[in-house]
């Protein structure tokens, strides 16, 4: 926490020329404590990777109707978030409009929350979103309470145009501005921190009351963008644990542009990373392949185990990774080959903390119990992962 401390000691404030009229300094940083929500990563679905600027309430409705159908909402997906591109103009009293995309908020969130789902939705510190539309600059409290009033249950508040308005220092107090008027609605609203990591967000989200926080920039749907992602998240372990996580952005699992192997990687990593679970495809119309690697409860337990701890590298050997996890009852294990062909990776228990031989041994992707007294081999495909719990 001393970078905590440099950093809300540093704010200076002095209006950047472009600030707004009726721009005030933001109120000094003080670290909250927890709002009690998110003991376990957040799980559910965000519109944005698959459809950006194209959804709308009638396409919201049907996602939520397939996560109950595809057996999604009963894995633990339960947020059903619409990000960027739902907001309209604000009223004459101030008060945030959705567009004609969204003709009935509350009406969408009631239908949500009769299957079984809670509602999530998007805002961002600036006075645009990323996507340009209206932010919640100088709204934040009259904001909060028009989405509680809708019943909203999720909130992530993305930086893009705040650095107009704020300077970097004023960070801090921004995301705590914001999570302060959320709590002042007395409804439980888990708050997402998105600023792509900056400022070594994992020092302060929890302190601003954030849930989690983006650690990087954007995900794209492309082995390279997801490997350099999820690999490179070793090293903030520190940061995360029950009410507060990392997250290294949203899932692409069933868009398209990766092989069923580089999902499964992708769904192994992302679980032993403790990440948020947030499904970022077309529920609807996902391939069974898709469904099954996103609903495998062994896998998902892996990420949801309740010690909280993120998994970190244990071992590289060039292209060929183990990765650990500890948890509540064992230890869960990843072996994963980032390389072009097909290869052996070596995994002994002594190296992942086992002192005893012939623990019990699951493979999660097999669903089956292995015999391994003191190691495991396995053959591990290219740009492929294999997921062990072991106790
Ligand atoms: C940023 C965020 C994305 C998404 C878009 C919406 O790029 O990082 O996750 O929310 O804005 O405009």
């Amino acid at each position: 926490m001393t970078t905590l401390k440099r950093i809300s000691t540093a704010i200076k404030y002095t209006p950047p020329p472009e600030a707004m009229p009726g721009h005030k300094p933001l109120p000094p940083f003080k670290p909250i404590p927890p709002n009690g929500l998110a003991l376990t990563p957040p799980m559910g679905w965000n519109s944005w990777n698959k459809f950006a600027g194209r959804i709308d309430d009638k396409t919201v409705r049907e996602i939520a109707d397939a996560m109950v159908t595809s057996g999604m909402r009963d894995a633990g997906y339960v947020y059903v978030n619409i990000d960027d591109t739902w907001e309209g103009e604000r009223a004459a009293d101030g008060a945030l409009q959705t567009n004609s995309k969204f003709p009935d908020m509350k009406g969408l969130a009631d239908y949500v929350h009769a299957k079984g789902l809670k509602l999530g939705i998007y805002s961002g510190p600036g006075y645009k979103t990323c996507a340009g539309f209206e932010g919640s600059y100088l709204h934040e409290e009259q904001d909060a309470r028009t989405w509680a009033m809708w019943g909203i249950d999720y909130l992530k508040y993305d930086w893009c145009s705040a650095s107009a308005v704020y300077h970097r220092d004023d960070m801090q107090p921004a995301y705590q501005k914001l999570a302060l008027a959320l709590r002042a609605t007395g409804r439980p609203i888990i708050f997402s921190l998105c600023q792509y990591g900056w400022l070594n967000v994992g020092e302060w989200g929890a302190a601003a009351g954030g849930n989690l926080w983006r650690t990087t920039g954007d995900i794209s749907d492309r082995w390279d963008s997801m490997s350099r992602i999820g690999f490179g998240q070793n090293g903030r372990e520190k940061y995360a644990g029950p009410g507060h996580w990392n997250d290294p952005d949203m899932l692409e699992i069933g868009n398209g542009g990766m092989t069923d192997t580089e999902y499964r990687t992708h769904m192994s990593l992302w679980s032993i990373l403790a990440a948020p679970l947030l499904a970022g495809n077309d529920v609807r119309v996902m391939t069974a392949a898709a469904r099954d690697i996103m609903n495998n409860r062994e896998v998902i337990a892996i990420d949801q185990d309740k010690l909280g701890q993120q998994g970190f590298r244990v071992r590289q050997d060039g292209d060929l990774e183990v990765w650990k996890k500890p948890l509540a009852d064992g230890v869960a294990v990843g072996l994963f080959n980032r390389g072009s062909a097909t290869a052996q990776i070596k995994v002994t228990w002594a190296e992942i903390g086992i002192d005893k031989s012939n623990p019990i041994v699951r493979d999660l992707w097999e669903h089956k119990d292995v015999q391994s007294p003191n190691e495991f081999s396995a053959e591990v495909p290219s740009h492929g992962a294999v997921m062990l719990k072991v106790k």
